[in-house]
């Protein structure tokens, strides 16, 4: 067994080796421009999913009162989620170019598990403080706790990007 079998069982690392072995993996190294396309497809969805999200968590802090936050909702939710088929394919793709290194790095874990809980914190805020908006929908202040998940949004998204950047180096 060999180091990444006897860390990661027998049953993940061979999906691993499937993944390494594959003719995607051996393409995103070897093939000279596909990697650094594939990662500018990531950048470029990530800016669009975490600038909208932005976008929207300052309207929830009290920026440009006078857009309705459902408005703002509506437009903004479809460019996140047009986003994620750009970011999730090209980050699988950058995965299989080196599937060992990824799975068992504590950054990497780390960012899927930030990604996890940022998800969730959008999935309360919507089926929670977000349906009372028609009482401050425009010119009001947010309740308390829609500012809380604004600012805990902000922060994990900001790590999301942190910790991508930080694989490069680790
Ligand atoms: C959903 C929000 C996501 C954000 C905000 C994000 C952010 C980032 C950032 C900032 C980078 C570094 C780019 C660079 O330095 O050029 C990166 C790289 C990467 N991301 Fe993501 N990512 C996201 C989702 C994902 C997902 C879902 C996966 C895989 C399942 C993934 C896998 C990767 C991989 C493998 C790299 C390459 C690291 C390297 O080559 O050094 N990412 N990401």
């Amino acid at each position: 067994m060999d180091t990444t079998s006897a860390r990661l069982g027998t049953g993940q690392a061979s999906w691993l080796d499937w993944l390494d072995d594959s003719q995607l993996g051996l393409a995103m190294r070897s093939e000279l421009w596909l990697y650094p396309i594939v990662e500018v497809v990531h950048i470029l969805g990530f800016v669009v999913l975490v600038g909208s999200v932005f976008m929207f968590d300052l309207r929830v802090l009290g920026l440009s009162k006078d857009i309705p936050v459902t408005a703002l909702a509506r437009h903004l939710l479809r460019w996140s989620v047009a986003a994620l088929v750009l970011i999730v394919p090209a980050g699988l793709m950058m995965f299989t170019a080196h599937p060992h290194d990824f799975a068992t790095n504590n950054i990497f874990i780390l960012k899927l598990c930030l990604i996890a809980t940022a998800g969730l914190n959008a999935a309360l805020f919507h089926v929670g403080v977000y349906r009372s908006v028609g009482r401050w929908n425009t010119r009001i202040a947010a309740p308390a706790i829609a500012k809380v998940q604004a600012v805990l949004s902000i922060g994990l998204w900001v790590s999301v990007v942190l910790c991508g950047r930080l694989l490069a180096y680790t």
